[in-house]
C-alpha cells in the first residue's frame, strides 16, 4: 500500500531510540522528511544516520536535540521542522517513560515529573504545531502512549495513572482540531527496544533469568502471538495513521501488543 507520504514534513519527538526512532524510520522510508529528537547529541546523530540509511532517496532526515521537559522545547522543535522543510504535516509524540515503582514508593516530585514528561511535553508541542498542521491539508498527530491506559501494569503506577491524560488529550484534539487535523494514539505492549533490553538484562543480573534469551521468552509468555514486538511493527502503524490511507480514522487509541491486553475495548 502506498502511504502517499512522499515530500511530507514530519516531527517525531523522543526519537533517538526505540519506538520513536522506529516511527521516524517508517515515515522516512515512505518518503517523508523527518526531524528526530532526543537529549543526548551523540545518540541522536547515530539515530539520524541509521534512519537515513533506510530512508527513501528523496527523504531528508535531520536531528534537533532538546529536552522535552523544557517549556521551550516543543516550540523550538516545531520551528526547526518548519525552517528545514517549509511546513509541518505530521507530528508524532513520544516521551521518556517514567520510573517503574509501586505507589507507596512514589514521591510528589516523581508524579509532577511524570506529568511534565508525558503530558505537558505533548500539550506544548501540539500547541506549537497546530497552526502548521492546520495549514497542511492533511495534518495529523499520533501519540505513542502505552497499553497501561487500558489495563494497569504492575509496578507502573505513574504510567497507569498519568498516561490516561494523554489519551484524553488526544481524543479532545480529534474533536476540537477537526476536520483539518486528525489525532490518534498508539498503545504499545512490549517491544524489544533498548528500554526493554535494559529491563531484561537487569533481570538476568538479579538472577531472575538464566540468559537474555530466557528473559525475553519469559516476557513473551503471556502474549498470544508468542513473542514480544519488533519496534517497526509499531512504527509502521504510526506511518499508516499519519497517511491519507487512514483518512477516516481519528480519535482512536490502538493497542499494538500482540493481543496481550485482556480488555474487550
Ligand atoms: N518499549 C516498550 O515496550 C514500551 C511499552 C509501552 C510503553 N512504552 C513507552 O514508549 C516510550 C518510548 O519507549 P522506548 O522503549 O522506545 O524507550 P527508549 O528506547 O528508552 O527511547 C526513549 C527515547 O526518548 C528520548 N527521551 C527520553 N527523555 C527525553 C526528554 N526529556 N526529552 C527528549 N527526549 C527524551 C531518549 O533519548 P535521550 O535519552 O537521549 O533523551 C530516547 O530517544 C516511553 O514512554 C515508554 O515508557 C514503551
Amino acid at each position: 500500500m502506498d502511504l502517499h507520504l512522499e515530500g511530507d514534513s514530519a516531527l517525531v519527538t523522543a526519537s533517538s531510540s526505540g519506538l520513536g526512532k522506529a516511527s521516524a524510520r517508517a515515515l522516512a522510508a515512505e518518503g517523508a522528511n523527518v526531524v528526530l529528537n532526543g537529549r543526548d547529541e551523540e545518540r541522536l546523530e547515530a539515530a539520524v544516520a541509521e534512519v537515513r540509511e533506510d530512508a527513501a532517496a528523496e527523504a531528508r532526515v535531520v536531528g534537533h536535540a532538546a529536552d522535552l521537559t523544557d517549556a521551550e522545547a516543543g516550540e523550538s522543535l516545531v520551528e526547526r521542522t518548519v525552517e528545514e522543510f517549509g511546513g509541518l504535516d505530521h507530528l508524532v509524540t513520544s516521551a521518556g517513560g517514567p520510573p517503574a515503582k509501586p505507589f507507596l514508593e512514589t514521591t510528589d516530585e516523581e508524579w509532577y515529573a511524570a506529568f511534565d514528561g508525558l503530558v505537558m511535553s505533548v500539550v506544548r508541542t501540539v500547541r506549537a504545531a497546530e497552526p502548521h498542521l492546520r495549514e497542511s491539508d492533511h495534518g495529523t498527530v499520533v501519540t505513542i502512549a502505552s497499553v497501561s491506559v487500558k489495563e494497569a501494569v504492575d509496578d507502573l503506577v505513574l504510567s497507569n495513572a498519568v498516561r490516561a491524560g494523554v489519551v484524553g488529550l488526544e481524543k479532545t484534539l480529534s474533536k476540537e482540531l477537526a476536520p483539518e487535523i486528525r489525532a490518534n494514539a498508539v498503545l504499545p505492549g512490549t517491544h524489544e527496544t533498548p528500554r526493554v533490553e535494559a529491563l531484561v538484562e537487569q533481570g538476568v543480573r538479579a538472577g531472575a533469568y538464566d540468559s537474555y534469551e530466557s528473559g525475553l521468552a519469559d516476557w513473551a509468555g503471556e502474549i498470544p502471538v508468542g513473542r514480544i514486538g519488533d519496534p517497526m511493527e509499531l512504527g509502521r502503524t504510526v506511518a499508516f495513521l499519519s497517511s491519507p490511507q487512514s483518512a477516516y480514522i481519528s480519535g482512536t487509541a490502538i493497542p499494538i501488543d500482540g493481543g496481550e491486553s485482556a480488555s474487550n475495548l
